[in-house]
């Protein structure tokens, strides 16, 4: 499955949004805070959810929202989503009404999509007795995003059968797949043991520890691709993990994670995972310098009227790009350095135009101090200093 175009109208903040066409690959969603990115990847797993569970609102003072949906295969019958007002009690006329129910005009029990919400952090668990149940259709509630919830005991379990006979080659495959997901980000941790105590003990440089205590960065990556390998499993207990070729939604990929993974995150996951559609929200320039022409979608607008900005695009996209030139033509950054350095530099400038030695040499002291030690207009700004002294 692949999801080719979107239209949502009244939906959340957004008012109106037409995205025309979405690559096969990447999606990478980026705009300032409160511009609509989460709202966009509710309103396509929406699409998808038979449960709703009012995540997804009609926008305030409407009376209907819709959120509309072609895939490669309904090209003529598109899906669309009503998000109208909650009945039977009479809130058409309340214009502070924010709950809302859907009508779709599709069978919504698609399990080819998986969504990953904000919440990818775990804490450590005691295993006393393992939670083998799951929950086979849990697509339905694909909007409430995947959970970490048993994850490991999930993970236990398949480890403890893939050494049998009677193992399924799948169930093993996924095992193998899980267990690689701690060296994606750095070769230098790998899968160490399942141990008697219940635990998953991890390589690290600094010894073996339980994979509970790895740092936030590397237990979100673990959350996304265990995430991805077991809902496939548990969804499709017939298809090998890398041929899974559905569509990932992932709100703020970057989070917890420092600018270098930010940059690889996508590769790791593109190359892991080569038949799926990612669409991803973020706010890193790091994670937009990775990507290729096409894969770039920067959302402009205002009042919720928004609209997918055409961007002047090199033909191997941002790789050559610099984060500052990212920041300012990607994600519409006005200021690359703080007000206190703006007003400094401006009082350096008039004092310079109004001949004002002891204010220029003043702004530049502050300047000096301020600048990274080899910022190269630094020897400018103390030739132009020396030449109002002269
Ligand atoms: N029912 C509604 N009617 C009108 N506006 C709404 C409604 N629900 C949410 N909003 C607006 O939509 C915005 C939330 O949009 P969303 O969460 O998608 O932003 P975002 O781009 O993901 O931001 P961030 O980067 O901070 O996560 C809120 O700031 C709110 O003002
Ligand atoms: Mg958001």
């Amino acid at each position: 499955m692949k999801i080719e175009s979107l239209k949502i109208e009244n939906v959340g903040g957004i008012s109106s949004l037409s995205i025309k066409k979405f690559d096969p690959k990447m999606n990478i969603i980026c705009g300032e805070n409160g511009i609509g990115k989460t709202n966009i990847l509710d309103s396509i797993a929406h699409c998808f959810t038979q449960f709703s569970n009012f995540i997804l609102k009609k926008k305030s003072n409407c009376v209907n929202g819709y959120v509309t949906i072609e895939c490669d295969f309904n090209r003529n019958d598109p899906y669309t989503c009503l998000i109208a007002s909650f009945e039977p009690r009479d809130y058409n006329n309340n214009p502070f009404d924010f709950r809302s129910k859907s009508l779709t005009n599709f069978n919504d029990n698609n399990p080819y999509l998986i969504y990953f919400k904000t919440e990818r952090l775990f804490l450590h668990k005691w295993i006393e007795s393992l939670n083998i149940y799951e929950q086979a259709d849990r697509h339905l509630n694909n909007l409430d995003g995947v959970s970490n919830e048993n994850a490991k005991d999930w993970f236990i379990k398949n480890e403890l059968l893939s050494s049998q006979i009677y193992t399924a080659k799948n169930d093993k495959n996924s095992i193998e797949f899980a267990k690689k997901a701690f060296g994606i980000l750095n070769q230098s941790y790998s899968f160490s043991a399942l141990k008697q105590d219940m635990e998953i003990y991890v390589n690290t440089p600094t010894g073996i520890i339980p994979y509970e205590y790895l740092s936030s960065g590397f237990k979100t990556c673990i959350s996304i691709v265990w995430g991805i390998i077991r809902e496939v499993q548990i969804r499709f207990p017939n298809m090998y993990i890398g041929d899974f070729n559905g569509v990932i939604l992932i709100d703020e990929i970057e989070l917890h994670l420092h600018p270098e993974w930010q940059g690889k995150i996508c590769n790791a996951l593109t190359t892991l995972f080569p038949n799926v559609q990612f669409i991803i929200s973020t706010h890193s320039p790091h994670v937009i310098q990775t990507a290729e022409v096409n894969e770039v979608i920067a959302l402009s607008g205002q009042n919720g009227n928004l609209e997918k900005r055409t961007l002047d695009i090199a033909p191997c996209g941002f790789k050559g790009w610099t984060i500052e030139e990212i920041l300012t033509d990607v994600m519409g950054m006005k200021d690359l350095r703080t007000q206190l350095y703006e007003d400094v530099k401006e009082k350096f400038d008039s004092a310079l135009k109004n001949k004002d030695v002891k204010a220029a040499t003043e702004a530049y002291d502050k300047l000096n101090q301020m600048l990274h030690p080899t910022y190269p207009l630094r020897a400018l700004f103390k030739m132009q200093l020396d030449g109002l002294k002269g």
